[in-house]
């Protein structure tokens, strides 16, 4: 176990056709994003079934609209960090990579990765139960309490997956064929545990991909990877494009 890339890892990426990234909110850690499961995570201090199921939405829409109104201004003002930055750059240093994440953020897009499956929703998006029309956020936040469409009155609620509901078909699709056919595979501060999310690594595995696991702390996947680089991702994954970058030129 090391924080530092691999000679092999730096080879392999050097001659990799197709690079994966899959992450979770460890990715955004050090943006300010709470994570879910690590000691003061989220689900430490809410509970997951009030807040994110449909069972709980239906029970109590304004609590979770509360809940989704302080997130969506709380990521509004984050910004990506070190370990974003290092993935978008890293698509201009080999032929094709995708980026396939468990979070709501957006800040992949915004530090600039042109490929990303998301597969859990976005925070920006929003949607009527009724009618499917699609509100902005700057629309959801103007109102107060539950949000109402403003074509059909129905109720709009955030356009994220929660517990027991389908994940994106296509979003999915897309994830599980770039899983499977990714030369060198990222997981990358997830505690893969959310299935079906936690399954994708275990695809790449399946179909030959070198794993590398980035978390400072070890996962039910770390005994399956090939490589298990234990840190905060904004330390180490711009250590691996700088590396790499330099032995392009
Ligand atoms: P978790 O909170 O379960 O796991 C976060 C992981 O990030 C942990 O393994 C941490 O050790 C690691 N971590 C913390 N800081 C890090 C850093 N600076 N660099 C790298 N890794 C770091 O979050 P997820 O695995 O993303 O689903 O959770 C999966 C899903 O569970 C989420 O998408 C969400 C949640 O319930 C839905 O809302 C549907």
């Amino acid at each position: 176990m090391s924080a530092h890339p691999s000679r092999e890892l730096l080879e392999r990426l050097a001659g990799a056709r197709r690079v994966v990234a899959f992450t979770g909110a460890g990715v955004s850690a050090e943006s300010g994003v709470p994570t879910f499961r690590t000691t003061d995570g989220i689900w430490t201090k809410f509970k997951p079934e009030e807040l994110a199921s449909m069972e709980g939405f239906m029970r109590n829409p304004e609590l979770v609209w509360e809940w989704y109104a302080a997130r969506k201004r709380i990521m509004a003002e984050v910004r990506p960090n070190p370990a974003h930055e290092a993935l978008a750059r890293m698509q201009a240093l080999v032929p094709h990579m995708a980026v396939i994440t468990q979070n709501i953020d957006g800040l992949h897009h915004r530090a600039g990765s042109t490929l990303v499956y998301e597969l859990h929703g976005s925070i920006e998006r929003n949607y009527c139960m009724r009618c499917g029309r699609r509100h902005s956020n700057d629309e959801v936040l103007r109102q107060t309490g539950v949000p109402c469409c403003l074509g059909c009155g129905g109720t709009v609620r955030p356009d994220v997956v929660w517990f027991g509901e389908q994940l994106p078909e296509e979003e999915w699709n897309n994830a599980v064929h770039a899983s499977g056919m990714a030369d060198v595979f990222f997981s990358v501060g997830t505690s893969g545990v959310v299935y079906p999310a936690a399954s994708i690594p275990f695809i790449a595995l399946d179909a030959g991909a070198y794993i590398v696991e980035v978390n400072p702390e070890p996962t039910p996947l770390t005994e399956k990877v090939h490589e298990y680089l234990q840190g905060p991702a904004g330390s180490i994954l711009p250590v691996i494009v700088h590396t790499l970058d330099s032995r392009k030129l």
